[in-house]
């Protein structure tokens, strides 16, 4: 009922009487009453005239509802440990490929080699449950799959020259302003879910202790809505997902690359590689040329420019 409400005062940009509402919505005007204090509560703009209720502004919530499309896919929490762990649990016990797990703070975010992620209210945290019928050596070209459609939104949004940096960052203006995590479960040959767990700085400013790092409110000096944000993601998500080869992902990957053909200094758990980052493979591996022109394969991996 909430959502319908909701719908009628965004189509209705003047003042809609309570009568109207419970007429149009078959219920009480004192339903309608509760439902629009509770929607204040949430975080709606909803002023009360003499005339009737009227939406100030929209909004730029996350809740399922703020995404028509996909509502019943939407898990959408005020705060959790990390949206990785929640949407772990659904995977296990069987949700709909595609489900999208939210929330506006996390208190133990997590970044790859157990790094921990800093989610302060205003940035964009979320993990999507995937299904594919893959095995799962080619789980891996998920993560490249999310970066490339994470840069192009980025781009097509905001005009912003958005780069992905290997293997799962992404970078405005050289600092960080996105990364991703992914984990994955399979039984024998095939995956049974890749999570793949994209942490955005947007309205969040995370630079007092990362001052590499960068937000989109710092980039275009305004806020910017993580709701239309997140939403053109999913659907370019979506349809590469379903459409994309192997090849064709890591040559996109490789058009919005910061990190090729320079000069980079990769560091492993147990190695050091110095070298030109020549190309990405097929498997997602980064071939570093070191300065006796050997070839080097990296599969995982902190990469600098040197
Ligand atoms: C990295 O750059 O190391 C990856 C960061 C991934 C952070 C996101 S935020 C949403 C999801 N939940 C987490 O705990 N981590 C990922």
């Amino acid at each position: 009922m909430k959502s319908r409400i909701l719908k009628r005062l965004k189509e209705d940009n003047g003042i809609i009487s309570g009568r109207q509402l419970s007429d149009e919505l078959e219920i009480s005007r004192v339903s309608i009453w509760k439902h629009i204090q509770k929607l204040q509560e949430m975080g709606y703009p909803i002023v009360s005239t003499a005339k009737g209720y009227r939406l100030r502004h929209c909004p730029d919530l996350l809740y399922p509802w703020e995404f028509p499309d996909r509502e019943s896919q939407i898990h959408y929490h005020h705060e959790v440990g990390s949206t990785m762990d929640v949407a772990r649990d659904l995977a296990r016990s069987g949700c709909p490929h595609f489900s999208v797990v939210i929330s506006e703070k996390q208190k133990n975010g997590r970044g790859r080699l157990k790094r921990p992620w800093l989610s302060s209210k205003g940035g964009l945290y979320f993990t999507v449950v995937i299904r594919p019928e893959i095995p799962p050596v080619l789980s891996p070209l998920l993560n490249f799959s999310a970066a490339v459609a994470m840069v192009q939104t980025l781009n097509e949004q905001h005009q912003l020259n958005a780069q992905v940096k290997w293997p799962n960052d992404i970078l405005v203006s050289g600092r960080k302003l996105a990364g991703i995590l992914s984990v994955m479960e399979a039984e024998g040959d095939l995956v049974t879910y890749v999570n793949i767990g994209i942490g955005i700085n947007v309205n969040n400013d995370p630079t007092k202790k990362e001052p590499n790092a960068t937000s989109l409110r710092k980039e275009l000096a305004k806020s910017v809505s993580r709701q239309r944000l997140l939403s053109g993601f999913l659907k370019r998500f979506e349809e590469k997902s379903k459409t994309e080869t192997v090849t064709g992902i890591i040559t996109e990957w490789k058009q919005h690359a910061a990190t090729l053909n320079r000069p980079v200094r990769v560091v492993t758990h147990n190695e050091v590689f110095e070298g030109v980052a020549v190309d990405v493979d097929d498997s997602g591996a980064l071939i570093v040329k070191d300065k006796n022109d050997a070839l080097q394969k990296i599969v995982c991996g902190d990469c600098f420019q040197s």
